[in-house]
């Protein structure tokens, strides 16, 4: 493949210059120290793809942001979207969605003046979706019925890490029972696959009537990986970190790491580009501003797996 090419004959600096020179899909790949990337990857080809484990967060991360023009659905926004709700319900979801959303993204706010507005968000969402009595099996119907879209090449990348035995797991302040419905229904939920998120609680009847355990929002990943020690404890022998994220927040997803040694941290940048940029470049490693697919993770799974 193209990635695969560009970053097999050369440094990592080629990967700066490619995705710019790809007019046509309007992406670009951007890195603040190319060189650091540089170094990342090949202290992480040294060590062996079965140090690694990889790290990352489902909506607008494995899901696109937008499919011709048109955004695509968070996990929540497919049950928002699905008649398992009513239209009323529906309309003050959206309602949330307005207020909310724009605060997520405000660079002008700080991560500690969102955080309890966040909460807000997540709690009061949560309390409409109880109010509605959803029935655990209506959810798969609503899935396939829905909009959601895996970013392009999706498949590469689930099936290489199940072949190459590399632990994924996927973090997700969505709902759990929506997201791995829509990985099962995409054929990727492979074994090697782990999923922290918010899980809906059903009565004997099969009716919602709470979520599950600690809530997950955008920006209480660190609390959420350290509540999972045994995940990472199983992990500790794969130090080196491969993590993908589409927000400031997801930059915690890691923390839970036992002994990490390495970490290289993709962050997909799909909205306000502009105004977010710096702070994209400032926190992640390599930056996909604009970028629909997984062609990039999907370069660097090949470059550090077939290295052996
Ligand atoms: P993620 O951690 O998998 O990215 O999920 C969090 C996203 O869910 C975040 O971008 C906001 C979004 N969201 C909705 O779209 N609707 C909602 O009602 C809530 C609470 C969150
Ligand atoms: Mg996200």
């Amino acid at each position: 493949s193209l990635g695969y090419a560009i970053i097999k004959t050369g440094s990592v600096k080629n990967l700066h210059t490619w995705g710019c020179t790809e007019r046509q899909r309007n992406r670009s790949v951007c890195m603040k120290d190319p060189q650091r990337v540089q170094e990342i990857l090949q202290s992480m080809v040294k060590a062996g793809s079965n140090t690694v484990q990889v790290i990352t967060d489902f909506d607008m991360t494995l899901t696109r942001f937008a499919y011709n023009g048109k955004r695509c659905p968070t996990s929540h926004n497919i049950l928002e979207n699905s008649n398992l709700i009513t239209s009323d319900c529906k309309e003050k979801l959206t309602e949330l969605l307005n207020i909310y959303y724009p605060i997520e993204i405000d660079t002008s706010r700080s991560a500690e003046e969102k955080l309890p507005l966040m909460v807000e968000w997540w709690t009061k969402a949560h309390e409409l979706l109880v109010e509605q009595k959803i029935r655990k099996d209506l959810l798969a119907t609503a899935v396939r019925e829905s909009d959601a879209m895996l970013r392009e090449g999706f498949k590469r990348f689930f099936d290489c890490l199940n072949q190459q035995n590399i632990p994924l797991l996927i973090f997700s302040a969505g709902i759990g029972d929506i997201l791995e419905e829509v990985i099962r229904q995409a054929g990727i939920f492979h074994r090697n696959v782990k999923v922290i998120s918010n899980y809906m609680d059903f009565d004997e009847s099969g009716v919602l009537r709470a979520f599950k355990g600690e809530l997950i929002h955008i920006y209480n990943k660190r609390e959420g990986a350290l509540l999972n020690t045994d995940h990472f404890q199983d992990l500790r022998t794969r130090p080196n970190v491969v993590l993908l994220g589409d927000s400031l927040g997801d930059l915690h997803m890691a923390d839970g790491v036992q002994d990490l040694k390495n970490i290289l941290k993709i962050g997909f940048l799909n909205d306000k580009v502009e105004d977010r940029k710096q702070a994209y470049l400032d926190s992640y490693d390599i930056v996909l501003a604009k970028d629909e697919t997984l062609d990039v993770p999907n370069a660097i799974l090949l470059y550090l797996t077939d290295n052996k």
